[in-house]
């Protein structure tokens, strides 16, 4: 996963998710009167959130496990002339000699864990690098997002351009709760197309395992809502939570 997808997803819509919630974040933190300034995200990807908190003058570290993510991050920490420590991290066995005051993990990477005790060691491990008092936010898609939205058409076109092709064929497993998505993409140079084929799976969680799994961890809910932006509770058709917890 992630691997040569990597340079067909910064080339794509989806950095904006976390751009948007680097530009989100600021009253989420006055809500709570948090004034974080060491942030660890997890799961960072190509680092479009990271970057954005390094530029606001936050000492930021992020985590994935895939190297190609990391290595378009540290490509876009250069070009923006920012200092971030990327590392190449399984977020279920999260372990660091500092401890931060904020963590973050955006755009359903929890649901790649497709096991809860995955989702609880997670967790467990941003528990352990967060100081006494420290906040970790995170979002999740759920069951709607996975098995509602994604199965409304048997493909998708997400990327149609002169260098990129990338179509989606999604699929649900209702007994485990798991969406697959077949991606396939195409990446131009000169007269050449590469192919790429990968497959994602993501897991939903609801609700009351999430909180099982939080509280297990030893961190303590703050907030769950349906829609960041408007810090409103979750409604049926919102397909994501957002949810805000705490180290105590
Ligand atoms: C949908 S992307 C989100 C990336 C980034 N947070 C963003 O908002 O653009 C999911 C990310 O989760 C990472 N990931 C999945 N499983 C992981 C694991 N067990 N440990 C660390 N990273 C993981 C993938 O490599 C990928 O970069």
């Amino acid at each position: 996963m992630y691997g040569k997808f990597a340079e067909i997803y910064a080339r794509g819509e989806y950095p904006r998710f976390s751009a948007a919630a680097a530009g989100l974040l600021p009253p989420v933190l006055r809500q709570f009167k948090m004034k974080p300034r060491t942030v660890l995200d997890v799961a960072c990807g190509e680092g479009t959130f990271a970057v954005a908190m390094a530029k606001n003058g936050h000492p930021v570290t992020g985590v994935d496990q895939s190297r190609e993510m990391l290595r378009l991050a540290r490509m876009r920490a250069r070009t923006e002339g920012v200092r971030v420590r990327f590392l190449r991290r399984d977020m279920r066995s999260l372990s660091f000699r500092e401890e931060f005051d904020l963590a973050t993990c955006w755009y359903d990477s929890l649901n790649y864990l497709l096991r809860q005790e995955d989702l609880e060691r997670t967790f467990r491990g941003v528990r352990r690098a967060l100081k006494e008092g420290g906040f970790f936010i995170f979002d999740m898609n759920n069951e709607h997002a996975l098995s509602v939205v994604w199965q409304r058409n048997p493909s998708n076109v997400q990327q149609d351009d002169a260098e990129t092709f990338e179509v989606h064929r999604p699929s649900w497993d209702p007994k485990r709760r798991i969406a697959t998505l077949r991606i396939t993409g195409f990446i131009r140079s000169g007269k050449m197309w590469t192919r790429i084929d990968e497959e994602h799976r993501e897991r939903a969680y609801g609700l009351p395992k999430i909180r099982r799994c939080l509280r297990n961890a030893g961190l303590r809910e703050l907030a769950v809502w349906g829609s960041i932006r408007d810090m409103t509770p979750v409604r049926p058709g919102n397909g994501r939570v957002w949810i805000v917890a705490q180290k105590s």
